[in-house]
């Protein structure tokens, strides 16, 4: 009876550390899940490439980073104004759109360190007469997205101050530079590095200022970070730039010699780096090499 009692028990034991262990690969397998929004139609920061994919600085950033601190990321696409209401209500965990952080948002959302400075650059159309200060003056159409420091420093700086322009705001830039190219408005504002790529995308047009605002941008979550992802994305970010990381995101999308119609391709190139290897230091580096075109 005694070696029954006893068999059982090993038999008992033996099943509960096979059953503990499978708890623990399954527990293991199933990462943490968040959801990124972001403004998929702001070159270099984000956008979509030819195939569908979101790439750029800030979608590969969040990619890098949750690989390093070991969770998944879903980036979702939607109009920029949608962004810190979807965030407050819980739909998204983590803002990265170029956000500029700023006092009135601070109390409602909570940022991470800044990773990007950033000013405030002016287009106009090509064979345009106007240089940064007279497109900001009386009698002019100035353009700016909805939602955005652009926006807002237009009407603090301009509008509200009694200066004659009429302000157009935009849900997206596409339809923006479409109305400058057009005549329908005089000129456009947008993040500096945005600018610059526009400008470079769209031969039609020039970039002939920059409104000196002095802006920090930072990632995003929810007021309090109830989920705890601060640490994870502060930590994730020293990192990416310990690791040089950082750098080659940076030179691959806003470097002098970037193109960005190059992205479909290298991405296209580079990803199984990222998705397969899962050694986004490889990713970088490659990505940086293809976008400058070095690899031909
Ligand atoms: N920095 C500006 C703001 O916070 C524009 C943000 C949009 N930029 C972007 N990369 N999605 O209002």
């Amino acid at each position: 009876m005694k070696s029954r009692n006893l068999k059982v028990i090993i038999t008992v034991l033996v099943l509960s550390l096979v059953l503990g262990l499978g708890g623990g690969l399954v527990y293991q397998v199933q990462a943490e899940e968040y959801i990124v929004g972001t403004s998929a139609d702001w070159p270099p920061f984000e956008l979509v490439d030819e195939n569908g994919n979101i790439v750029g600085f800030d979608a590969d950033v969040m990619r890098a980073i949750a690989m390093v601190k070991g969770y998944d990321v879903k980036i979702r696409d939607m109009s920029f104004d949608a962004l810190i209401p979807a965030l407050k209500a819980g739909k998204v965990d983590i803002v990265a759109a170029g956000l500029t952080i700023t006092d009135e948002r601070d109390k409602v959302i909570d940022y991470t360190n800044p990773y990007w400075d950033a000013n405030q650059g002016v287009l106009v159309r090509k064979d345009s007469d106007l240089n940064a200060v007279t497109a900001l003056s009386t009698g002019h159409k100035v353009g700016a997205q909805r939602g955005t420091t652009q926006a807002g420093w237009l009407q603090d700086n301009l509008v509200d101050e009694g200066v004659d322009v009429q302000l157009k705001l935009y849900d997206t830039n596409d339809l923006a530079i479409m109305d400058l190219k057009n005549g329908r408005i005089d000129s456009f504002m947008a993040d500096t590095p945005a600018a610059r790529t526009f400008n470079s995308l769209n031969p039609g047009l020039k970039m002939v200022g920059i409104v000196m605002t002095g802006e920090h941008l930072g990632f995003a979550v929810q007021e309090g970070d109830p989920e705890g992802l601060l640490p994870k994305l502060d930590d994730g970010l020293a990192e990416l730039r310990v690791r040089g990381i950082y750098d080659n995101l940076k030179e691959a999308y806003f470097g002098a010699t970037s193109d960005l119609d190059r992205i479909t391709d290298c991405f296209a190139k580079c990803r199984d780096y990222l998705e397969k290897e899962e050694d986004p230091a490889a990713y970088a580096m490659n990505l940086r090499t293809c976008m400058a075109g070095e690899d031909e």
